[in-house]
């Protein structure tokens, strides 16, 4: 099979930075250190370590694989891997999942920039943020257009590119957000409560390990390290032959799994201790109330949620690339209109979203289960952030098994770093075993328990 011209990263760094950036993002920054928080601090976090390397880092080499390998995105990849075959479902659930994750995380996502313009114009004030929250929530117009700006600036990037666009940005970003964490980590250890609260986050807490916690380390470790729906195997597929993939997918774990864990170096310190109510809100509510307590409040406000802005932003742009290279390689439609058209349309998927969280009741209590209410953004987060992906790595494995087989997944994973094939004896039992296993075990526990992953 002749690879297509396509255009490439133009260095491995390129690729490395854009690739973290995907997978940095909200879910290391906000619901990483919330369900650490909730779910047996240090052991968690062990735990978690375990499943990114022995369960993620076999799927995020597979994914990478298949994209280099073919030189397109999900729905390209399988059909040059298994012409004619059913299994090119598994590229349009690929697709339809970037889209649908976009919806959603792009009204979150929206919420960090006005967040940002908060703390830079007006500051918080003690004891209203859960009152600002909802009254910012529940006001519709405010939450489309927020999410009509962070669509747009997502597009605006994509527009550009491979080079031109994603990898020019990802390079000035990657190391700005690096530079904020650590700063804002220095900082955060200066705070009067730091060391209990970085206590609280690496003891160890037996008791609050059940299976639950299995799974919600590895929805948690899927979503975070941007599994399971194609982002990685379109990256992937922009990476030149010559690369080495196998370091190149190492570092990206490690990146992201490091902003992870630094991540509850700030959000801990700040709380001083066990948080009070260990929810989503954490970020938006707990922490903006804890900024107007400690010294220098202010600023540090603005810096975490310039932090939180650029961490969304890389991961927007890969969510929306996964479509958006779809149209142009199996449609053959330019960069431009591609990007304009899904941006347009994930926007219209995202404004029940926007008008889930509180401004519409229809909306905010969208799905009942049991004696709680889901909303249509929990629902959606539900069903593609932690199901889909979920599903989406299993299929994709099977296909490996079955129709790509691991022997020709290998030749181009360990492609120009034929010295370390010995390690494919370990991934091979991780991926033929060990991965399809844990997800069936996650997906069958969560259908028949009805239990979501956060
Ligand atoms: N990895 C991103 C995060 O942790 O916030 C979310 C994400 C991005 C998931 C891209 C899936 C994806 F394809």
């Amino acid at each position: 099979m002749s690879a297509p011209q396509r255009e490439e990263w133009n260095s491995v760094l390129g690729f490395i930075l854009a690739a973290a950036g995907s997978a940095v993002g909200l879910g290391n920054i906000w619901r990483f250190p919330y369900i650490v928080g909730k779910n047996g601090g240090g052991n968690f976090v062990l735990l978690y370590l375990l499943i990114v390397f022995l369960l993620g880092l076999p799927v995020m080499y597979l994914e990478l694989a298949a994209g280099r390998k073919t030189k397109r995105g999900p729905v390209g990849a399988i059909k040059a891997l298994a012409p004619g075959s059913f299994w090119k479902f598994l590229g349009y659930l690929a697709v339809i999942t970037g889209i649908a994750i976009l919806s959603y995380y792009g009204v979150v996502a929206g919420w960090t920039i006005y967040y940002l313009f908060h703390s830079i114009f007006f500051g918080f004030e003690s004891g209203n943020t859960s009152a600002l929250f909802n009254k910012f929530t529940s006001n519709g117009l405010l939450q489309i257009s927020l999410l009509f700006i962070f669509i747009g600036i997502t597009t605006s990037v994509v527009f550009f590119g491979i080079k031109g666009g994603i990898e020019k940005i990802s390079k000035v970003l990657m190391p700005l957000l690096l530079i904020l964490m650590l700063g804002l980590i220095i900082y955060c250890f200066t705070l009067p409560n730091a060391s209990k609260g970085l206590e609280y986050y690496f003891m160890p807490r037996f008791s609050e390990m059940n299976t639950n916690t299995f799974i919600f380390a590895l929805g948690q470790a899927f979503f975070s390290l941007s599994l399971g729906m194609g982002a990685m195997m379109t990256y992937g597929s922009y990476l030149k032959k010559s690369e080495k993939l196998l370091n190149a997918g190492f570092v990206v774990i490690i990146f992201d799994t490091a902003i992870a864990i630094m991540a509850g170096l700030i959000i801990f310190p700040v709380i001083g201790g066990a948080p009070e109510k260990a929810s989503a809100g954490l970020v938006f509510v707990v922490i903006t109330d804890l900024f107007t307590k400690i010294p220098g409040g202010q600023l540090l406000a603005i810096f975490f949620f310039l932090l939180l802005s650029i961490a969304a932003l890389t991961s927007t742009i890969s969510l929306l690339e996964v479509a958006a290279s779809y149209l142009i390689d199996e449609h053959k439609i330019s960069r431009k209109k591609a990007t304009v058209s899904i941006g347009f349309i994930t926007f219209l998927v995202g404004i029940p979203s926007a008008l889930s969280q509180g401004a519409t009741s229809f909306f905010t209590k969208f799905i009942k289960i049991g004696d709680k209410h889901l909303s249509f953004l929990d629902s959606f987060d539900f069903a593609f952030g932690n199901i889909s992906l979920a599903l989406g790595a299993l299929l994709l494995v099977l296909f490996v098994i079955f129709k790509w087989k691991f022997q020709n997944a290998k030749i181009e994973i360990f492609r120009n770093q034929e010295d370390k094939l010995w390690l494919s004896y370990i991934l091979k039992p991780l991926v033929l075993f060990a991965v399809p296993a844990a997800i069936c075990i996650v997906l069958g526990f969560i259908i028949f328990t009805g239990k979501t992953l956060s």
